[in-house]
């Protein structure tokens, strides 16, 4: 892939000189959904299709932006503000303005993405361009960072500039995620961990409904909203910082004092969430897959029934892959409101889980469903040659 950028990044402009290619993968999350901006635990992989930047710094201060995927291109100068236009464009220009800002320089870049990730199905293709971004502006300025560092810039520069209002949860899988591990995040102290999958019979698969939303949408604010509301209301009764710090036991001894009904709902499933989620933090294991397998389940009912974020697509997509022999689990991944759901399948059924649910998703709505293997890959990196 890296040989293909560079052949793209000629054709785009005409040099492939001290070029460089940069991957930033998409991500998947087993549990943990809507956590992050409640200080919760998650526990997401990188996924291998994401975002490839091919990329070269210039002698003055301009951004030079193009992509595959989309026809406008773009070219700013970085020592002026941005233009106000929305565009895909803010996710890159936002990312690489944060970065020079760390660095205090302004370097000047040509840039090219191309992108394997399918836009706004809930698997971070905004995230990995941000934080691809990042990284490759954080390279041609020699600047360092952690991937924890770096994950901090990068949801930075999508609240700022792209104003998406996401949490914790895609910046820290795209920039820390290693080959073989999930990374099980404290959203609250940014503390994480690597818990070794050792998942040999079973898989998680992706499904894609077809369906699209996106996170700058009222829905998700809506959500955030209704959550700081339910956490102003437990503060009262509770000594807490954070609505996940909420255990299980103390909701349950206050949940008769909280009137508003929606922000019960919404606490409800932020409690039990949390707890499910360090609990399968160390079902990561063939011996514990059933057990994983009702956390899932559990974690998809909450989603649905108390924070409201299922659609009848993605109710089809969970009742039907529920009935195909070898499909443990599945539930929403990622914000919902449309988008993928995750499956836990033994491997064995991989190749006629596939079959079996594409073509009764056809044949139920219309929609043609798509697969994407979960597999926990590398987080965001330079290409070499080869690759
Ligand atoms: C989106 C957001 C994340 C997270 C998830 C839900 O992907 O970008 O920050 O809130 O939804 O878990």
């Amino acid at each position: 892939m890296r040989k293909q950028m560079l052949f793209w990044f000629n054709e785009a402009f005409g040099y492939t000189d001290a070029v460089q290619v940069f991957f930033s993968p998409g991500r998947f999350n087993i549990l943990g959904e809507h956590l992050d901006y409640n200080g919760g635990h998650v526990l997401p992989g990188a996924m291998e299709l994401g975002t490839y930047i091919a990329a070269a710094a210039r002698s003055d201060t301009l951004l030079n932006i193009r992509s595959r995927q989309m026809q406008d291109a773009c070219m700013v100068d970085l020592t002026k503000p941005l233009p106000a236009e929305k565009g895909w464009w803010r996710y890159v220009a936002g990312a690489v303005v944060t970065i020079c800002q760390q660095a205090r320089k302004f370097q000047g870049l040509d840039l090219l993405l191309h992108s394997t990730l399918p836009i706004g199905a809930g698997l971070s293709s905004s995230a990995s361009v941000t934080a691809g971004t990042a990284y490759a502006t954080a390279y041609f300025l020699q600047l360092h960072p952690s991937c924890a560092e770096l994950a901090v810039w990068s949801k930075r520069a999508e609240n700022e500039f792209a104003g998406v209002p996401c949490g914790y949860l895609d910046p820290f899988a795209i920039c820390c995620a290693r080959r073989g591990y999930a990374l099980l995040l404290n959203c609250s102290s940014l503390h994480y961990r690597y818990i070794p999958v050792h998942m040999h019979a079973y898989a998680f698969i992706i499904v894609d409904s077809g369906t699209r939303r996106t996170l700058a949408e009222a829905p998700f604010k809506q959500r955030a909203e209704e959550c700081a509301h339910a956490k102003r209301m437990l503060r009262r009764l509770l000594p807490i910082e954070e609505l996940a710090d909420v255990t299980p036991h103390q909701f349950y001894s206050v949940a008769h004092w909280m009137v508003d009904e929606v922000a019960y709902r919404r606490a409800r499933h932020v409690v039990g969430e949390n707890a499910r989620v360090l609990t399968a933090a160390e079902s990561l294991n063939d011996a514990t897959a059933h057990r994983l397998a009702r956390l899932m389940h559990a974690s998809h009912v909450s989603l649905r029934d108390y924070y409201e974020v299922s659609t009848p697509q993605l109710e089809l997509l969970v009742a039907m892959t529920r009935t195909v022999p070898g499909c443990l689990a599945t539930r929403i991944s990622g914000a919902g409101f449309g988008g993928c759901v995750l499956s836990l399948i033994r491997r064995s059924a991989y190749a006629h889980f596939i079959d079996v649910v594409s073509e009764k998703y056809r044949k139920a709505c219309g929609f043609d469903a798509a697969f994407y293997p979960a597999d926990f890959s590398d987080g965001v990196r330079l290409l070499t040659a080869g690759e």
